[in-house]
């Protein structure tokens, strides 16, 4: 899709925050365009800096295989992350460079046309469930503005500790059934949901 590559090409090049100048390579995101999954990550990291491409180290083929379990291949979803430059040493992203970065994120997601977006982790549950605890919400979609939202432990937080592998393994299963349920009933979904927000609250949340 030419506006996708566009917009990524503009993305290698960006300079918007202090990350850009630390940065190997910046990480668009890869996949279908559009697509009816989206996963949102948190930032780079090592592996991801010097290839490119989003989820390629160890957190990444956890979640290639949580995708085979549910019958979906990477290929099939669009993968990104809220900042598309490694943070030094792997430091959590600062607010400013959220903000900075945002944007794009915005315009990836008016492109993908996502019917769910599962964010993986802090960062991205944030934009959707704002002040939120994720340990309480983890695994319970709630539909706004059109997007089913679901919010995931990061695939990382279960590669050593067991206690999240099963409860990450479990949403999966979780989000499967979201898609099946979606698939057989598109309309229904739309209007059993709950109504939208307000205004006002429609705009902190996009
Ligand atoms: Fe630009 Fe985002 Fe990279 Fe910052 S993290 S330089 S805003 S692409
Ligand atoms: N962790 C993330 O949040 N994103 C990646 O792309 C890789 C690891």
């Amino acid at each position: 899709m030419q506006e996708m590559a566009n917009l990524c090409a503009e993305i290698r090049a960006c300079q918007k925050c202090d990350l850009g100048r630390g940065r190997t390579n910046a990480v668009p995101g890869e996949g279908p365009v559009p697509a009816r999954i989206m996963f949102i990550g948190e930032g780079p990291g090592y592996h991801e800096d010097q290839q490119g491409r989003p989820f390629v180290g160890a957190a990444g083929q956890y979640l290639s295989e949580l995708l085979g379990r549910i019958g979906l291949r990477r290929e099939d979803v669009y993968i990104t992350n809220v900042v598309k430059c490694r943070p030094p040493r792997n430091r959590d992203p600062l607010p400013e460079e959220i903000e900075a970065c945002q944007p794009y994120l915005d315009r990836q997601i008016a492109l993908v046309q996502p019917a769910i977006i599962v964010t993986l982790g802090r960062y991205s549950m944030a934009r959707y469930f704002p002040g939120q605890s994720i340990s309480r919400i983890h695994g319970v979609p709630k539909y706004v503005n059109g997007i089913w939202c679901f919010p995931m432990f990061h695939p990382a937080a279960g590669l050593h500790q067991p206690r999240y592998r099963t409860m990450i393994e479990e949403d999966f299963q979780k989000l499967a059934k979201l898609l099946k349920d979606l698939e057989r009933a598109p309309k229904a979904e739309e209007e059993s949901s709950p109504p939208t927000p307000p205004p006002a609250q429609q705009l902190s949340l996009f």
